[in-house]
């Protein structure tokens, strides 16, 4: 077989301009039968936009596809998938009140007598993720009862089952699943590859990349940088090229540490005494100092984001009390919070974040306006000085202030999200995993830029999934296992101890 039959798709020149952006120049990529390709670059470089162009959600301002030597123009999603090209979207948009089956099959349902045939549904649901996935679900249970996990996994039946796919495409499918759930998608992935399906694969964890990837295309500003063999190039050189920075550079940049592991001498801002909320977080006690970061560890599921949503009043607690600058709380509700001057950054910004149809100023000042109250409305030139402000301090991509966040890419859409809050500038600040989905050059400057903030006197609640975030920018670490705090570290912070507590088990 020559090499131009092993291409199940080629992409040639494709150009695709959105106004004040061109977010794709001239973009050549190729996919192999029975290969998984990493699409990689920074946040806004336009990996989703050439996927959309692919599945014909955009149609590009010039370029050629060649799907399994056919000129191709998809002109919409379903068209795409008739003609074997699948795809899960950075969002994934199924509904977890309808069952596993129902969702598979949404649309199309099986049918007799003209009426939807469940039993029907039921079976070839069960058999259909048995069959691809080598998964066994109940599939009359609701999605929402299962892990996100089991869920990418539906959304990936759902989209393989529709056609025979020749190329699978997953946007951003892990950044929100644990370890044990990502391994569990690369094994679907090495089985989906081995039956020579094309997988193109977005992540901005580096390390899945070299895990699963044979080939890597780099993006940066709409532009091609290259196409390489996983094997062939270093963890440096693509995180270079993907930011277009030396490697000097980088290494100033990746090399954010604390230059003091010293426990901050200050009278805490924010003390929680016995704090908690049944069935959510057991009662703990947690200070939070001025110029401080607290790194919030734990495992999916340990009570991460429990202990910042009862931190911040979006639930209360039914036990326990909190002191706030030496005041003691009355009011807990986010309203509360926000006037106190404690700000949340929430984990999901689909959920509790972004308001798609608002522009990037509008979300930025949202909370600053709702602190102030609505009365007094901040003016224009003022709103837009904050979100120019905020638009260089975090490096976000977008033609000007006034783009509706909607046509942001993914990790900008989360920088404002981020904005919105450090606008309010509150005395704590309480960050849910606020890298996620965020490239690691982006990553490094909020790492660094968290960091700042204390210096500048605020204290800070830094949650991730990673550990390794958590250590690097950490006075002191408090571990979550089981909704439970399980134990504090600081001073000389043990990587594996603090490993050994996040999982319960003896060293
Ligand atoms: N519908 C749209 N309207 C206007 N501009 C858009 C639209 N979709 C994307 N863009 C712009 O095109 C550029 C590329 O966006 P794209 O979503 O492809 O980035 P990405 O590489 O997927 O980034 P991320 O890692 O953050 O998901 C960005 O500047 C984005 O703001
Ligand atoms: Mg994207």
């Amino acid at each position: 077989m020559s090499e131009a039959n092993n291409y199940i798709l080629t992409m040639e020149g494709i150009d695709m301009a959105f106004p004040g952006v061109q977010a794709l120049e001239n973009v050549d990529f190729t996919l192999k039968r029975g290969e998984i390709h990493c699409l990689m670059g920074e946040n806004g470089a336009g990996k989703s936009t050439l996927i959309k162009v692919l599945t014909g959600v955009h149609k590009p301002d010039a370029g050629k596809m060649i799907l399994d030597g056919k000129v191709i123009h998809t002109k919409s999603p379903l068209h795409a998938q008739s003609l074997g090209i699948s795809t899960v979207y950075q969002e994934v948009n199924l509904c977890t009140n309808l069952t596993v089956a129902e969702n598979i099959y949404i649309g199309r349902e099986p049918r007799r007598l003209g009426s939807i045939d469940w039993v029907k549904m039921n079976i070839n649901a069960t058999n259909l993720l048995k069959r691809l996935l080598n998964v066994n679900i109940d599939v009359s249970k609701s999605l929402g009862t299962y892990t996100v996990a089991i869920q990418q996994m539906v959304a990936i039946a759902r989209a393989l089952d529709i056609s025979d796919a020749k190329i699978l495409i997953l946007d951003e499918p892990t950044s929100s699943l644990d370890l044990q759930e990502t391994k569990q998608l690369f094994m679907v992935m090495r089985k989906l590859k081995s039956d020579g399906v094309g997988i193109i694969f977005i992540t901005h964890f580096i390390s899945q990349v070299y895990e699963v990837s044979d080939r890597i295309t780099v993006l940066r500003n709409g532009k091609l940088v290259g196409t390489f063999e996983t094997k062939a190039l270093s963890r440096f050189e693509l995180i270079s090229k993907m930011i277009g920075r030396t490697l000097a550079d980088l290494d100033e940049m990746t090399n954010i540490k604390l230059k003091t592991s010293k426990r901050i001498q200050s009278e805490p801002v924010l003390e929680a005494k016995n704090f908690g909320r049944a069935g959510e977080i057991k009662p703990f006690d947690l200070e939070l100092h001025a110029g401080e970061v607290v790194g919030l560890a734990g495992l999916l599921g340990s009570g991460r984001t429990e202990t910042a949503s009862i931190l911040f009043g979006v639930d209360r607690p039914d036990t326990g009390s909190m002191i706030f600058n030496g005041k003691s709380v009355s009011d807990y509700s986010p309203l509360g919070s926000i006037k106190r001057g404690v700000a949340l950054c929430p984990e999901d910004r689909k959920a509790e974040g972004i308001v798609d149809d608002l522009t990037v100023r509008e979300n930025i000042i949202l909370a600053l306006q709702a602190n102030n109250g609505w009365l007094q409305y901040l003016n224009l030139q003022d709103q837009y000085e904050l979100a120019d402000k905020y638009i260089k301090m975090l490096n976000i991509a977008t033609p000007s202030a006034d783009q509706p966040v909607k046509n942001l890419s993914g990790g900008n859409q989360q920088k404002v999200i981020l904005a919105r809050w450090l606008a309010t500038n509150p005395q704590v600040l309480i960050l849910d995993e606020p890298t996620r989905g965020i490239d690691v050059g982006t990553k490094a400057e909020i790492q660094k830029l968290v960091l700042e903030l204390a210096d500048e006197g605020k204290a800070c609640l830094f949650i991730s999934s990673e550990l390794e975030e958590v250590l690097r920018t950490s006075h002191r670490i408090a571990v979550l296992r089981e909704r439970e705090k399980v134990a504090e570290f600081s001073g000389e912070i043990d990587e594996h101890k603090i490993m050994h507590t996040m999982a319960g088990s003896s060293e």
